[in-house]
């Protein structure tokens, strides 16, 4: 019989997944500012790439992420450290944040 995948699967995936675009991130935005050692011109032209309605979403989803993976990763700690804290109304708080957050960031980007 096929197991039923509860809240603690998928905020367990999301947090790996996060993890993984936060890294990936962590070598774009490397390399980003590398652009900053050829000169003022050449990070100039390498910050317009960034200036585009498509390129803002991902960054308004990134914010959900860096949220996410941190409210998420500072809940996992506070279970290692209290078990007996509600894992699963923890686990709905930091969902709840994290929307709320990337909402009130949608008028720095748009
Ligand atoms: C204050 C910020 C952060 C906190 C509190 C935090 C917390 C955590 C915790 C507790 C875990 C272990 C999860 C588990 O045991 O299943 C974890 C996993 C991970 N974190 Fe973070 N993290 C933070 C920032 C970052 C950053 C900046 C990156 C990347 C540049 C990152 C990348 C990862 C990756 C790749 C994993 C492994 C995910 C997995 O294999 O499931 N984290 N984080």
């Amino acid at each position: 019989m096929k197991e039923k995948r509860n809240l603690s699967y998928y905020v367990w995936l999301a947090h790996r997944i996060s993890g993984v675009i936060l890294v990936l991130y962590l070598f774009a935005h490397l390399w980003t500012l590398s652009a900053a050692l050829a000169g003022e011109k050449s990070f100039d032209q390498t910050l317009q790439v960034f200036d585009n309605p498509v390129v803002r979403f991902f960054e308004l989803i990134l914010v959900a992420v860096v949220v996410f993976h941190t409210l998420n990763g500072l809940r996992l700690i506070c279970l290692d450290l209290l078990p007996a804290l509600p894992q699963e109304a923890l686990s709905y708080t930091v969902i709840i944040i994290t929307v709320l957050a990337a909402l009130a960031s949608v008028p720095f980007f748009f």
